[in-house]
């Protein structure tokens, strides 16, 4: 198939994944054809950064020879084998032990699935079931915040706390309470950095009280808000969050799915922030994409509860030989090579100069966290007004670098997520800021607000 004919389709056969067709066609569908390291190369041998790990994901880099060499060996012996019935496969119990091993706290019981959304609606109907079998069927309710992005399946959605998102798809699932989220540049308590006393944990305890707490199942948070922009809790937010959890018996789920895996630089984002979570779900950066994964891992305590009850529950692919093998290389390459010590190290460069972008008239905020980052466009940066989402600022932002050699993904209207993969070279992390700092100029001058 030659490069015409394969755009051809791409616009017409191939219904995209968060993107309007006819804008697509007016600019060309971008294919994008190998990796290597931090880069990638589109059809026509293009090469781009990859600023955004493609979706927060090849967090180990593109193109690494280990993972072949495993998949390739694994292939060899047998490509699939379920983990429903009693029966069980090689790589998934490897996995499984590695990750008791690893995830802090006595996380201990892996469920594995096929991506994000599947691991936190496993997580969602796990907590249910789980209050269940201990004598307290009503305890159902899920907690999450506004502005959080849990995925896209029913009960995943349900906890979303994104408009955009949920509304085409209403009505939700019911007993799903959304409370504020630790966003500090738009503050619901209009309280700042000198005066905050973490009013949004608090928030939590009101909303369990007026609700009731033998009603609430568990509380599900991302250590980092991603889809928000990278917010970076304030220092109590998850010690408050986790004593009310405690004091009302609400089981904690983090949502590790872009945080974890040495994006925020630590193997697990819970553990900076000094959250101890009781379930925590995974997807993307376990495998960094060389296979799909989901994956959830609860402590023995409610692992226990499982043991003459059937957790009913399970998904063909979940576990998949391919996708096991990749997770377990990958971690042993993030280990090995001490990627999320990078990520923290270098991170701080790039958020360093990522923050001198404020200079621009329309940069409201730059907020993040090892290579974690996100910018916040503005129409007024005296007043935070947000910039009308038919600008799509950030989309624009996005076509101007990707003409530059920077991907980073049309992700949101009004902000830019920057996300590396671990394995970046400080010389491409001084050419992403230097591409975004042209590319915010262009689209500055050329967009009238
Ligand atoms: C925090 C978080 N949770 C869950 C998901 C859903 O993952 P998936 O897209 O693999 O279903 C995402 C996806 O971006 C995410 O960012």
């Amino acid at each position: 198939m030659d490069r015409d004919e394969l755009i051809k389709i791409a616009e017409s056969n191939v219904l995209p994944h968060y993107a309007i067709v006819s804008e697509i066609r007016e600019k060309e569908p971008k294919i994008i054809v190998k990796g290597k390291g931090a880069k990638i190369y589109d059809i026509d041998d293009k090469e781009y950064i990859d600023g955004l790990s493609i979706l927060w994901t090849v967090n180990i880099g593109h193109g690494r020879q280990d993972i072949i060499d495993a998949l390739k060996e694994q292939l060899e012996k047998i490509n699939y084998a379920s983990l429903f019935g009693g029966y069980f496969n090689e790589p998934a119990i490897k996995l499984a032990d590695k990750l008791a091993k690893i995830t802090p706290s006595n996380l201990k019981t892996s469920f594995f699935i096929s991506g994000g959304s599947e691991a936190v609606e496993s997580a969602i109907k796990f907590v249910r079931q789980y209050w269940a079998i201990k004598g307290f069927p009503e305890k159902k309710k899920i907690i999450s915040r506004r502005e959080s992005y849990h995925g896209v399946t029913y009960g995943a959605l349900s906890a979303t706390g994104l408009r955009t998102y949920r509304q085409p798809f209403e009505p939700l699932l019911p007993f799903f309470l959304h409370v504020s989220p630790p966003y500090c540049y738009r503050c619901d308590f209009n309280k700042t950095k000198e005066t905050c006393n973490v009013e949004c944990a608090k928030q939590i305890k009101d909303l369990i009280f007026y609700e009731g707490a033998k009603t609430i199942a568990a509380i599900i948070m991302e250590p980092v808000m991603s889809a928000a922009g990278a917010l970076v809790p304030p220092k109590k937010y998850f010690e408050t969050v986790q004593e009310i959890a405690r004091e009302n018996k609400i089981i904690i789920i983090a949502d590790e799915v872009i945080n974890a895996w040495g994006r925020c630089g630590d193997l697990f984002a819970s553990t900076i922030f000094g959250l101890d979570p009781d379930i925590m779900v995974f997807g993307k950066g376990i495998t960094s994409g060389y296979a799909p994964l989901g994956a959830m891992i609860v402590k023995e305590d409610l692992f226990e509860a499982f043991t003459d009850v059937m957790f009913v529950h399970g998904h063909t692919f979940g576990g998949h030989c391919l996708s096991t093998t990749a997770a377990l290389k990958n971690i042993e390459l993030i280990e090995s090579e001490k990627l999320y010590l990078r990520a923290k190290e270098k991170g701080e460069k790039l958020g360093k100069l990522l923050k001198e972008l404020t200079k621009h008239k329309r940069v409201g905020d730059v907020r993040g966290i090892g290579f974690h980052w996100a910018i916040e466009y503005v129409k007024d940066k005296e007043t935070k007004e947000r910039i009308p989402s038919n600008i799509k600022f950030a989309m624009k932002v996005e076509e101007a670098a990707f003409k530059r050699g920077l991907y980073l993904c049309r992700a949101s209207v009004d902000k830019t997520y920057i996300a590396p993969p671990l394995v970046i070279e400080d010389e491409d992390i001084e050419k992403i800021v230097e591409i975004l700092d042209e590319s915010i100029d262009e689209v500055s001058r050329s967009v009238e607000i």
